[in-house]
């Protein structure tokens, strides 16, 4: 979703979202306008009905019982067509809410397809969680209840107002004082830049402990493992104290102007009551100047509630205003580039033009500092390898993650990458489907460079099994489906068959419909992966990305898995990555990586002639297979 005009920001900018469905939000505030004037109706009535009484106290008989009949009818009528009124409006002010909710979610979600890996891996899943539940469904509530609310209620005072100066506007002009006072208590109190600060400040300490609380939670088997349950718990108990002392801050804050502001709403024929003893005080008419005093206490009072809600109005636009900033800030995050004309490939070889990158360039944003407990172990051990510098190129570019990578996987052939932990392979693998860029070179996919494929054409030509194995909290048969959406059932169990999942699917208590995740529903690393492989096979795309795809397996297993994927293999570019050399010796080509950079390329058994670091990690490979418990 691209948004060429320059973006507005605050209340504008919430106004503008609020009226996405124009007609609908239009319609919902205008009925609370007239359901407002006709809930002040009853009132009218009751004033014209007592004054009838009133006219002929001394001799009840003589009233004109038709005529108070009718006011009866007007204000019965009324009162009835205001709550209906005010139903229709809720009617369409949800149905626009909702419309409006769908759209922007459906918006977001594929703004957050749409963005870079990098992006992904800055931001908690947390803070995103957060924009997509709670702010945008804050515009929701906002749309649905509080605009008719403003609409309704900026309607009563006017109302209001026009009927006391319509009776005498002596009185209209006592009312119009407490009305002026409130709007300017409420407008110190909330309207200055202060209020925003405020309510950014707490905002973000709610961001900070949900986010807090979600690491805690999904970190808790570190937590318990390793015995950290108070240090860990301080993060948590962190934010939490932060964002009491904020609520308590900003309670402190408003208590004085809250307080005159309900002194004066809750009082406000204190400003009348004077006014009525100077003008009708010297009356002899005491039944006119009794209906008159009635009227206007009564009055007075019916213009408490709709200033109540005002007053939270006020409150609660700031609030999502400064949600759908927060949402604004990730949909002003850029897109993965798409080419203007895309291209297409031809052939499928997968060639590397002196391609370095870094993670250190992705977003200015710098990275939030990860709680102990959520510390991917994986990740603190690649950067304890890459810290120390395992060689001097390392730390010669230490900036960049890998450097000047030139190589050619070959349509039709094995190209294998080996190299250590944290050299860089993975990092290498993840810029063919584009989950990142290159900084300098390119990355070309039959002679053309992937940047200018459309992102729909490359994912179809690339099919990947992932170190991080992920899987969908959905049925087997789905995830096995991600691969290939129009797949038959039959590809499905195909494909289940040749990855080896076939037999433990079976196994599962609802087969193939067994949902992942759910009840008790536990796979082991090697069953995740033989899944993900099933995807792959499925997908079926011209080039392979393995990225040790059967480290988990069992030897026997995996000599079946590599059965399955041999025959995927046939005629396709196959990028393979795998500690275990065993499963690359008889790749057409090895990458050897050192540091992020190309050490060697070659046939095992010309590197291993070469006595170069590919003969040396071969040497420590064999002397592992043969090492044994003295
Ligand atoms: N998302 C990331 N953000 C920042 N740095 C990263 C990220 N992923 C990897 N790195 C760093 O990049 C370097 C290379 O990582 P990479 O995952 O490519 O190594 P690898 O060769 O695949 O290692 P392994 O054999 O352990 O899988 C490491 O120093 C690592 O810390
Ligand atoms: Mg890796």
């Amino acid at each position: 979703m691209e948004k060429k005009q320059k973006k507005q920001s605050g209340t504008a900018r919430l106004f503008e979202l609020a009226f996405t469905e124009k007609p609908l939000v239009v319609t919902s505030l205008i009925l609370p306008v007239i359901g407002t004037a006709a809930s002040f109706m009853p009132f009218i009535a009751v004033y014209f009905i007592i004054g009838e009484f009133a006219a002929h106290i001394s001799d009840l008989g003589a009233a004109d019982a038709g005529y108070m009949i009718m006011w009866g009818w007007i204000a019965g009528g009324c009162a009835i067509g205001a709550v209906a009124l005010n139903y229709a409006a809720l009617m369409c002010s949800h149905a626009a809410a909702f419309r409006t909710q769908y759209k922007l979610k459906l918006d977001f979600t594929r703004h957050l397809a749409a963005l870079p890996m990098g992006f992904h891996t800055q931001n908690s899943t947390g803070k995103l969680r957060k924009v997509v539940d709670e702010n945008i469904e804050k515009l929701e509530a906002f749309t649905a209840h509080q605009l008719p609310d403003i609409a309704g209620s900026f309607a009563a005072p006017v109302a209001a107002l026009i009927i006391l100066f319509a009776f005498d506007w002596r009185l209209g002009l006592a009312a119009l004082v407490p009305l002026v006072m409130m709007y300017f208590i409420q407008s110190a109190a909330y309207g200055g830049g202060r209020a925003k600060t405020f309510i950014k400040k707490y905002q973000d300490s709610l961001e900070e402990m949900s986010n807090a609380s979600v690491e805690y939670v999904r970190g808790i088997s570190v937590v318990k493992a390793f015995g950290q349950t108070v240090f860990s718990f301080r993060k948590l108990y962190n934010t939490i104290k932060n964002y009491g002392d904020y609520v308590l801050q900003y309670t402190k804050a408003y208590k004085h102007s809250m307080v005159a502001f309900l002194t004066v709403l809750n009082n406000i024929y204190i400003f009348i009551m004077p006014v009525i003893i100077l003008i009708y005080g010297g009356a002899t008419d005491y039944a006119a100047f009794a209906l008159a005093a009635l009227f206007y206490l009564v009055f007075s009072m019916a213009m408490v509630e709709p200033f109540l809600k005002l007053m939270y109005v006020a409150e609660t636009a700031n609030q999502v205003a400064d949600g759908i900033a927060r949402m604004d800030a990730v949909l002003s995050a850029p897109p993965l580039k798409e080419a203007a004309e895309p291209k297409t490939a031809d052939g499928y070889s997968v060639e590397f033009c002196g391609v370095s990158f870094s993670y250190g360039g992705i977003g200015a944003e710098q990275t939030e500092p990860e709680t102990t407990v959520s510390g991917d172990s994986l990740s603190a051990r690649r950067d304890k390898v890459a810290g120390l510098g395992i060689d001097g190129q390392r730390a010669e570019s230490a900036t960049e993650t890998i450097s000047d990578i030139s190589f050619t996987a070959e349509q039709g052939e094995i190209t294998a990458l080996v190299g250590a932990s944290g050299s860089g392979k993975s990092t290498i693998a993840s810029l063919i489907p584009r989950f990142y860029d290159a900084d300098k070179g390119a990355v070309k996919i039959g002679g053309t460079d992937v940047r200018d494929m459309s992102g729909e054409y490359l994912m179809s030509k690339v099919g990947f099994v992932f170190q991080d194995v992920f899987l969908f909290k959905q049925s087997v048969r789905d995830n096995i489906r991600a691969g290939d959406k129009n797949a038959s059932d039959d590809d499905v169990i195909g494909a289940a068959k040749a990855a080896r999942c076939h037999e433990f699917v079976e196994r599962l208590p609802n087969g193939y419909d067994t949902v992942i995740g759910s009840d008790n529903i536990h796979l082991s690393g090697g069953e995740k992966q033989r899944l993900v492989i099933a995807r792959a096979i499925l997908k079926n795309a011209p080039i392979l990305v393995l990225d040790e795809a059967t480290a988990f397996a069992d030897p026997e297993n995996e000599q079946k898995i590599q059965e399955g994927l041999s025959e995927l293999m046939r005629g396709k570019t196959v990028i393979i990555i795998a500690h275990r050399l065993s499963t690359v010796r008889g790749a057409d080509k090895i990458v050897v990586l050192e540091g992020g950079r190309i050490a060697e390329i070659g046939k095992h058994d010309g590197l291993i002639a070469a006595k170069g670091v590919y003969a040396k990690m071969w040497e420590h490979y064999v002397n592992t297979l043969n090492w044994t418990i003295a």
